[in-house]
């Protein structure tokens, strides 16, 4: 289990959140009360068939977990969120549970192919990570209706979801902004930025933009801002070029780029149209290229979400879900969010932290994310060395 001494706390929230409301009706809020908790709770099942619930298990070791991922453009599902839910499931039941997977390669149409697959099999509880989260709901509704719970994993999916666990959204947003603000030094408000944010169909997205909307607004000149169809480089590539056409090359100080996918088409866009000081640029997920760039400063920041602490967390859930444990699964939600669908829907929020430059070696490297040996190649020896990789 991760301990960690750099957790990015929330700071007092400036704005109400108008989609989401979210009520704190336990005391697991902080990052060492949610590591502890998922320790015990991980503890208290490994290897036992689910006995021992005062609920009463209705089911044993047994089980199939659906998990649909939403995309491959960022590695991180493939790569991290897949293959640890799939080893948590396998640790919580002596490697009896087994995990059915599909990705649906940002294709709502066919994520909905691939829920009522797992509709069809029978699978005992679905973890859905969700392309659109709005047009998603009439699949949740069947799975429902089929007798099958399903747990909305990162994105908020709308319908009659038993649970949601997420990274905190809003504060990804926030210290996107705050990170932008600090590198852009005193006197910001003259300071030109673009933003580039995530895909409409992801609501986690609009949660993104709001939080960095409540640290630059008013602070900065927000000269162009655009929302990126799928999460997909090449569509921020082509906003990125709009933007430079339309206020000019040099007057772009900043760019607000809401994951490293994003991040790193706009710098690619930057350094094609002969910038050769690139301005800061923020990202999220901790991609490998994007640690890279931290570390050739090429990339002002990034958002390093641990994703061993959110896949734990999910697997958790869904085979407490799957067990019938109904109180141990509740025990593991903290707060309770309103979709714009649902009410009152148990939610498990999980901590992010500011990446930078200076931190890689206390996060990705130390929950085993990346090697120095990864990120260190030939072409970044030297700046590795600079930045104290060894
Ligand atoms: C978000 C997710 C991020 C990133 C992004 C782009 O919903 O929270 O971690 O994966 O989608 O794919």
């Amino acid at each position: 289990m991760n301990t960690r001494t750099t957790r990015t706390t929330r700071p007092t929230r400036k704005t109400h959140h108008v989609r989401l409301r979210r009520t704190v009706i336990a005391v697991a809020s902080s990052a060492a009360a949610l590591s502890l908790s998922a320790c015990s709770i991980v503890d208290s099942i490994s290897g036992d068939g689910g006995s021992g619930s005062s609920s009463g298990p209705k089911k044993g070791n047994d089980i199939t977990v659906g998990l649909l991922l939403p995309e491959k453009e960022n590695t991180r599902y493939e790569k991290f969120d897949y293959p640890m839910i799939k080893k948590q499931v396998a640790a919580m039941t002596s490697n009896k549970g087994k995990v059915e997977y599909a990705n649906a390669e940002s294709d709502e149409g066919k994520q909905k192919t691939q829920i009522q697959q797992m509709i069809s099999d029978k699978v005992d509880v679905i973890l859905l990570d969700a392309v659109n989260s709005k047009t998603i709901a009439s699949s949740v509704q069947a799975a429902k209706d089929a007798g099958i719970p399903v747990i909305a994993y990162d994105r908020l999916a709308e319908g009659p979801i038993d649970a949601y666990l997420s990274f905190d959204n809003d504060l990804v947003g926030e210290v996107q902004g705050r990170a932008l603000l600090k590198a852009l030094g005193k006197n910001t408000s003259s300071k030109k930025i673009v933003m580039m944010n995530g895909s409409p169909s992801d609501p986690n997205a609009a949660q993104f933009k709001q939080g960095a909307l409540s640290e630059l607004q008013g602070n900065v000149e927000i000269v162009k801002s655009y929302d990126t169809k799928d999460w997909k480089g090449e569509n921020a590539a082509a906003n990125m070029k709009k933007a430079i056409s339309a206020v000019g090359l040099h007057n772009i100080d900043a760019v607000y780029a809401a994951n490293d996918v994003l991040g790193g088409a706009v710098i690619d866009v930057l350094k094609d149209a002969g910038v050769t000081e690139i301005p800061p640029v923020t990202g999220q997920d901790a991609e490998l290229d994007a640690v890279q760039r931290l570390v050739s400063g090429d990339q002002y920041m990034s958002v390093y979400k641990p994703y061993p602490d959110e896949a734990i967390a999910a697997a958790e859930m869904a085979v407490l879900r799957a067990q019938g444990r109904s109180i141990e699964f509740e025990a593991l939600a903290g707060d309770t969010i309103d979709s714009p669908t649902n009410k009152d829907i148990l939610y498990r929020m999980v901590p992010v932290v500011t990446l930078t430059k200076a931190n890689v070696k206390d996060t990705v490297v130390k929950d085993g994310i990346y090697t120095v040996k990864q990120i260190c190649t030939a072409k970044y020896a030297e700046d590795c060395v600079a930045a104290g990789l060894k």
